[in-house]
């Protein structure tokens, strides 16, 4: 059995596209409306895309930057450019992201279980406590671990080399859990057991590591040998 339980943040623990939902659904805001799902999905991979290029380029910068870059693209491609107060809107939302519904059940079975818990992702600390406090986990959580620590994105191996320096736990003893088929793969390569937890039934990632297992939400964690 794994003795740390290790979770991706964004699209893992925290549904991304909520910030545009939520937002879509304030009054007055029927261009988002009509748009929204759009949004989400071009602001998302615009910021993933930035991670992996400013990695490659050796240009690290930190998520939040990214993620306003990614956001700015996507509501230009989208037609919603002259909306400042819109954009501070949906960064706002972006600190309160909710969480899936099932996480403090299954987060509150492992701490049951004594297992150790984080999360190891690529938002800078600041970021990531407000997802954390704003959600009400802290208090199920060992630790959070941001890249901004070793100033790399995922899937550097530095990135998981977080854990084992954080918790001095065996490589194979780590069950790390994403949402991102990519961040899957690094980790599936790095030795952790892995976990990708597939919503939308998306095809598996053509990459060289493939998922112990695959989930369609997180509920199961804790069963899982
Ligand atoms: C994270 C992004 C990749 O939390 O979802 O690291």
């Amino acid at each position: 059995m794994p003795t740390t339980y290790v979770f991706d943040a964004y699209g893992t623990l925290f549904d991304v596209a909520s910030a545009a939902r939520v937002a879509a659904n304030e009054p007055g805001r029927e261009a988002l409306h009509a748009v929204w799902p759009q949004l989400a999905e071009h602001w998302r991979l615009k910021q993933l895309q930035y991670t992996w290029l400013r990695t490659i380029t050796n240009d690290h910068t930190p998520f939040w930057e990214i993620t306003k870059d990614g956001l700015d693209w996507a509501m230009e491609k989208v037609g919603l450019t002259d909306d400042p107060e819109l954009r501070e809107r949906l960064l706002a939302l972006y600190w309160e992201l909710a969480a899936f519904r099932e996480v403090p059940m299954m987060l509150a079975k492992l701490k049951a279980a004594d297992k150790t818990c984080a999360i190891l992702s690529n938002g800078n600390k600041d970021m990531l406590d407000g997802a954390v406090d704003s959600a009400g986990i802290g208090h199920f959580l060992d630790a959070v671990l941001s890249v901004e620590d070793v100033g790399i994105f995922k899937p550097s191996s530095r990135v998981y080399d977080m854990v084992g320096a954080k918790f001095g736990c065996a490589t194979e003893d780590v069950l790390f859990v994403s949402s991102n088929g990519w961040d899957i793969a690094g980790a599936t390569g790095y030795g952790f057991q892995t976990v990708w937890v597939n919503r939308a039934g998306d095809p598996v990632d053509r990459l060289p590591h493939r998922p112990a297992h695959v989930l369609t939400d997180l509920s199961a964690i804790p069963e899982l040998a």
